[in-house]
Parts: structure tokens; sequence; C-alpha cells
């Protein structure tokens, strides 16, 4: 027995104007029925349940990973009637929350609340205070304050149209209760819905006690019904983001150009500057910098690491002190010992990088293991692909590489090495020694440039 959570999600979303289903459009990278869900996770419930529609099978498919009980509602006939089509499923447990599936930055904090402000077998609903509640359900209170039913704006008179105080759809009540009520509940009104807000009238009616409480904040209730409401939550969601990342001791240069898709681990003194999109799992170490218009996705920085601007770090590992960009592209596999520097138009994939390493300019190296103090001259290219399979290059310590060299893998080069600019590298290059590969330059005494004819 316990706690059991209903998810309503059979909403048509028509006014998102989109062929994707409204819970499935992301918020911060991230469904927004996913959100829900999440959050439902973490109040440790017996089960958490998903009411979806016709057409829904899509959100069923692409959120399969959830571990949630699918349950379809065949014909959309309101709350009161998606809530009915769970009951079978929740006789195992004391009392059920229902939450929206684009109602998606409820937080925790507001659901204990909740649950902890209500009555053992009374009912407990989020409501809030709306300078404009048109559409929405207006709570109503007796003289003495006490919640006596829930009117909806289609259904209000004028006088109940000027109440302010609005049920948000969260709700919590007794699984036994709702058994009781859910069947019995008329269409009689305005939509010719079924509506789960009736059932305040019957608790009141059988003594049930009903306490309402407020949210943390508004946009924590609001729903997602277009798209310009779904761009408001995402801003609300990331400044949240960044002031969670500012208290914990980084300079975010601006928090109305920060996005954060996933989770951030920062260490003190770090500096995100303007417009830096992070994706996934990314961890920033202490006194690190993050220049304008980067984009980190999945991937651990050291401390004192710069990435300069308009660089893509993406699933890599870059250790202390190294420097990477402006216009650097790091692709998964990537990692960089410490103090390593990589220029701009710079592009790395699967590659060890040794301490203090430097590929500065216009390079490209891929399926590589880099030594230390090795250096990469502009224009270098790892030839790791014949077409069908890819190959190692491998550096030694102490290796000098001349500018446009091409690396033909699969190829070694020995301790110390020196390979001329401008050479073509088919054969291991041996330790310390000058391996160059040049046509030999001449001089062609008679020739002439062609000249343009006079008319
Ligand atoms: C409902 C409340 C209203 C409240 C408002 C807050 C009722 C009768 N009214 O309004 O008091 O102020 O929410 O947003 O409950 N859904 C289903 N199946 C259905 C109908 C709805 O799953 O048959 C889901 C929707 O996907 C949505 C949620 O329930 O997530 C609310 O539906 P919506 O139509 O947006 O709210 P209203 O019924 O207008
Ligand atoms: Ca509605």
């Amino acid at each position: 027995m316990g706690l059991s959570i209903v998810i309503l999600a059979a909403g048509e979303g028509s006014r998102m104007k989109s062929a994707v289903p409204k819970v499935l459009h992301l918020l911060a990278g991230k469904p927004l029925l996913e959100h829900v869900v999440n959050t439902a996770q973490a109040l440790k419930p017996l089960a958490i349940h998903v009411v979806f529609g016709s057409g829904g099978e899509v959100v069923k498919s692409q959120m399969a990973h959830l571990p949630v009980n699918w349950i379809e509602q065949k014909q959309r006939l309101g709350t009161g009637h998606a809530l009915l089509q769970s009951l079978p499923y929740l006789q195992q447990t004391d009392r059920v929350l229902v939450l929206y599936g684009d109602v998606p930055l409820i937080s925790l904090n507001t659901l204990t609340a909740l649950l902890e402000a209500t009555p053992k077998g009374g009912v407990g609903i989020v409501g809030a205070n709306f300078a404009d509640p048109t559409g929405l359900g207006r709570i109503i209170r007796d003289k003495s304050g006490n919640i006596t039913g829930i009117v909806e704006h289609k259904d209000a008179n004028e006088k109940q149209r000027c109440i302010q105080e609005i049920y948000t759809g969260i709700l919590t009540a007794p699984v036994q209760r709702l058994n009781e009520w859910l069947p019995v509940l008329k269409n009689d009104n305005a939509q010719r819905e079924y509506y789960l807000t009736d059932c305040i009238r019957l608790s009141v009616k059988n003594r049930c006690p009903v306490i309402a409480v407020l949210p943390g904040c508004v946009h924590e209730v609001e729903g997602v019904n277009n798209r310009q409401q779904l761009a408001d939550l995402e801003r609300y969601y990331q400044r949240q983001a960044a002031d969670k990342i500012m208290a914990s001791g980084a300079t975010i240069m601006d928090p109305l150009r920060f996005d954060l898709r996933g989770n951030l681990e920062v260490g003190e003194d770090v500096t995100i500057d303007i417009n830096v999109l992070l994706e996934g799992d990314v961890i920033i170490g202490a006194n690190s910098y993050i220049g304008p218009n980067v984009v980190i996705r999945n991937s651990k920085i050291g401390e004192g690491v710069r990435i300069e601007a308009n660089s893509l770090i993406d699933g890599a590992m870059i250790d202390n002190d190294s420097v990477v960009g402006p216009f650097a592209r790091l692709r998964p596999g990537t990692e960089c010992a410490s103090k390593v520097r990589i220029g701009n138009f710079v592009e790395v994939k699967k590659a060890k990088i040794g301490i203090n390493s430097k590929i500065n300019h216009l390079s490209y190296i891929g399926d590589a293991t880099i030594g230390q103090n090795v250096n990469i001259g502009a224009g270098t290219i790892t030839c790791n692909y014949d077409g069908v399979n890819k190959h190692q290059t491998i550096i030694g310590d102490n290796v000098f590489i001349g500018s446009d060299t091409q690396l033909v893998a699969p190829v070694r080069i020995g301790y110390g090495a020196t390979i001329g600019a401008g050479s073509t590298i088919t054969r291991d290059a041996p330790a310390e020694k000058l391996t160059l590969s040049r046509a030999k330059q001449m001089i062609v005494e008679q020739w002439q440039r062609p000249q343009k004819k006079e008319r």
C-alpha cells in the first residue's frame, strides 16, 4: 500500500501545430512527459501510470525506456474519464497523485508539500492565483474559506469568473473514494465531459476534507499548449539551471544566453561566456574558461582549461591546463593530457594526445596516439581511412611533424623523429632521424607567364 501516480497525457495538442505529439516536444532537450515521469520517480511511488490517447502509440514507442504502465483512453471524454481508466491498476494503493504530461516543471518540493499537507483520507489540490484565470477551473470556497468545489470556466457564472484562485489540475485523493466517485460522474456540463474536478463537490458531500497548497512558483504549474508557452518554460528552466550552476561557484556571463540540455558539474571559478550550449553529461573543473559560442557534449574538462570561442567538444576528455580552439572540433574518443594545445580549424577523433603536445592549425588527427612534447605542423593530416578500414597512426614523444604532412596509416613515427614539411609518409619513420618525401625543386628558365593580348 502507498502512493501511485497517474499522468494524464491523452490531450491532442492541436495548438502546437505539429505532427509530433505534444508530450514528446522537448524542453531542455528532454520530452515534456519525461520531465514529469522523472519528477514522479523522485517521489518513489509504487507505480507510475500514463494515460495516453488515440494516436498515442508514437508516445508509447518513443518513451518505451520509461518505467511506466501505459493505459489507453480510447475516447477523450474528460479528465474524470481519463483517471477512471487507471482505477483497475490502483487497487493495491492507498492514494493516487494526478499529474499532467504537458505540465513539465512541477517540482518535487511542491508535490511533497501537497502530499504532506493532505490529511489522511482527504483530498489535496494544487491551486494558484492568476491575474488572468480565463479558461481555467475556479476554486470555490465558503464564507469560512473551506473549499466547496471547482467550477470550470465554461460553466462558471459572472461572479465565479471573477475568482482568481484556480485549480492547476494537480490533485491527490484516496483510491477508495475515487472508486466511489469516478464511476458516477456525469457529463451534464458545458463541455459534455466527465470532469475530475466534480470529485471535489462529491468529496465535500461525503465530509471528506479538501485542502489546497500553492506551488513554489507559477511556472511550475504552467501547461504547454503552444510553442510560445514552451519557449517561456524553456527560459524559466534555463534560468533555474543557471542559478544552480552559479550557486556552485561558476560565473555565467549572461544567464539569458545559457543552455543546459543534460547535467553539468562545475568546479569553483569556472567562467562560462555567452551562448554556450552544454548537452548530455558535462564536467568542467575549477578555474576553466568556456568561450562564447562553444558547444560541449558528454565531455570531461579538467582544471584551468581554456576552450576558446566557437569550438565543438563532443565525447572528449581534456586534462588540466590545456587550451582548445578557437574553432576546434573534438570528436568522440579524443583524450588530451595536460597542457595540450589544439588550435583553430583542427579536427580530432579517437586520438590520445600526450602532455604538452601541440596541434595548432588546420589539421585532421584521427585514430592516432601522440606522445608528449610533440609538435604537429599546420595542415597535417592522418590518412586513417583506406576506403574500407580505419588504421592507426602512432607518434612517439618529442616528434616534430613539419607542416602539410600526410601520415598514411598504419604508420609509426619513432621517438624524437623529425618529418620534413610537405611529406607524404607511407612507411614508418625511425627515431631521431629526419625523414621527408619531397619532389626536387627545379627552375624553368625560359618559361614566361601568359599575357593578355592587347586589342
Ligand atoms: C483542467 C481542469 C481545470 C484546470 C485545468 C488546468 C478538469 C475538468 N478541468 O482543464 O479545472 O484549471 O485543467 O490546466 O479537470 N486529458 C486526458 N484525457 C481527457 C482530457 C484531458 O488525458 O479526456 C489530459 C490532457 O492531456 C491534459 C490534462 O488532462 O494533460 C488536462 O486537460 P486539458 O483539456 O488541458 O484541461 P481542462 O480539462 O481544460
Ligand atoms: Ca483545456
